[in-house]
């Protein structure tokens, strides 16, 4: 199974670098396909990403990829992604959109172009979240109702200072939360980061 992402942002900023580099742990080198790169990030590609394929072209210019064998993991899919429809996918398509709080539906730009959709429950996860839980339930064969998460989590940052994250996330077997190493580090390095407008 390949795993695209269609980046919609210019730029690659550190905390989207981490979630990329977190999903390419999980599905393995030459198994994620950063599509719609701007030529600025394919010149200046970060170490991190080694073993990723990065490419400017758009999803549907990818050699392989049709409408017919990528599905598109769209929160505002009818039906919820299930071990069944590993059959006859080759590609899930995921949107490298900027998170909002509250979404903007975003997800349409890819939702135009005809794939079929498949939601992932009701709340808006991280997109590398969104990766790994598809990998549960496409590759591993696990009904997404049998996949444990946190929604709306609370990150301590200090003593005295919290910050709710607007997304789920999924808890591994001990039910720790799952989140692309050095992320909280990040978090409490630059306030500047705003969690409303996150991958
Ligand atoms: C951070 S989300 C951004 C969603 C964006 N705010 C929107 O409203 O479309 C990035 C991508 O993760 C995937 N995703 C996140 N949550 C999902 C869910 N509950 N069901 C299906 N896909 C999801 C989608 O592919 C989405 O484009």
């Amino acid at each position: 199974m390949k795993y695209i992402i269609e980046h919609f942002e210019e730029g690659l900023e550190e905390w989207c670098e981490l979630e990329y580099s977190h999903m390419l742990s999980y599905v393995g080198e030459g198994n994620l396909i950063l599509s719609n790169m701007h030529q600025s990030v394919l010149d200046n590609l970060p170490t991190k990403l080694e073993g990723v394929v990065v490419t400017g072209k758009s999803v549907l210019e990818i050699e392989g990829v049709t409408i017919d064998n990528c599905i598109l993991l769209d929160p505002a899919a009818k039906e919820p992604l299930s071990p069944s429809d590993a059959e006859n996918c080759k590609f899930l398509l995921f949107g490298g959109i900027l998170g909002d709080d509250p979404p903007r539906d975003r997800t349409k730009e890819l939702r135009v172009m005809g794939f079929k959709g498949r939601h992932l429950g009701p709340v808006q996860m991280t997109t590398d979240t969104a990766v790994m839980t598809s990998q549960h339930v496409l590759e591993k064969g696990i009904p997404l109702d049998e996949l444990k998460f946190i929604d709306h989590p609370e990150i301590v940052l200090s003593k005295r200072e919290t910050v709710q994250m607007p997304f789920r996330y999924l808890l591994n077997s001990e039910g720790k939360m799952i989140m692309p190493p050095g992320f909280k580090k990040l978090l409490r390095k630059g306030n500047d980061i705003d969690i409303t407008t996150m991958l």
